[in-house]
């Protein structure tokens, strides 16, 4: 079972410790080899290489569009199809999301995208510009911000990461938190 986490490295990092702990083969992109070293670490504590059995480290800048679709393509032929893609991309690069998939689809197996989306994002409008295949079964998770008494403030990594492990466990679209009312937001 092969996952694949796009910016695994930083808010997300629980989720990748959760899918090797769920038996996934993991696969992780982030740029700073330094970062990814750190996940490996928290892995496998007494592990010290580059990549563990079952997790796997692509440092690549998934603004290079050529160099991504390679890695991904020899990711997937050496842990097989992608049945479940967890993807935080920023909005610097529109065309990675769109690229991975398009690796991802070629299998004629069933697989999950969970797209992880900023407070402000128009979930419609991106699912119709991701215009998953229908073998995809697309899940948005919003991530908006805490509400409290005196206030709001926006969430923590550790409330980021166990929101989007429930989406995954649950296998649905989710907001973390709240962005109603939006004139509340931090
Ligand atoms: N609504 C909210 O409350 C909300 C929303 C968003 C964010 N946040 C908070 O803001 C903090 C910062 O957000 P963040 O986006 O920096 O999150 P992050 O998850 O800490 O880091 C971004 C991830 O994407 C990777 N990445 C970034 N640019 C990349 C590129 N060009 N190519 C390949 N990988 C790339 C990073 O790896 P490299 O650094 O190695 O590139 C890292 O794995 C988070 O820790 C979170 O708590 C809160």
């Amino acid at each position: 079972m092969h996952a694949m986490v796009i910016g695994g490295t930083g808010m997300l990092s629980e989720v990748c410790l959760n899918l090797l702990q769920a038996g996934y083969e993991v696969s992780v992109i982030g740029r700073s080899q330094e970062r990814l070293q750190q996940l490996a670490q928290k892995a496998d504590p007494s592990e010290k290489k580059t990549s563990s059995r079952c997790l796997s480290l692509i440092s690549v800048d998934y603004r290079n569009s050529t160099e991504l679709q390679a890695m991904v393509r020899k990711s997937i032929k050496t842990h097989g199809p992608i049945l479940l893609l967890v993807s935080w991309i920023h909005s610097t690069a529109p065309l990675a999301l769109p690229i991975i998939l398009q690796e991802a689809a070629h299998t004629k197996e069933e697989f999950r995208l969970f797209h992880i989306l900023g407070s402000s994002t128009d979930l419609a409008e991106m699912k119709s510009k991701i215009n998953p295949p229908a073998h995809c079964h697309y899940r948005q998770v919003k991530l908006g911000f805490i509400l409290e008494s005196h206030g709001s403030r926006w969430l923590t990594n550790q409330e980021i990461a166990s929101g989007v492990w429930n989406a995954i466990r649950e296998d649905t679209s989710s907001i973390i938190g709240v962005v109603e009312p939006w004139e509340k937001h931090p």
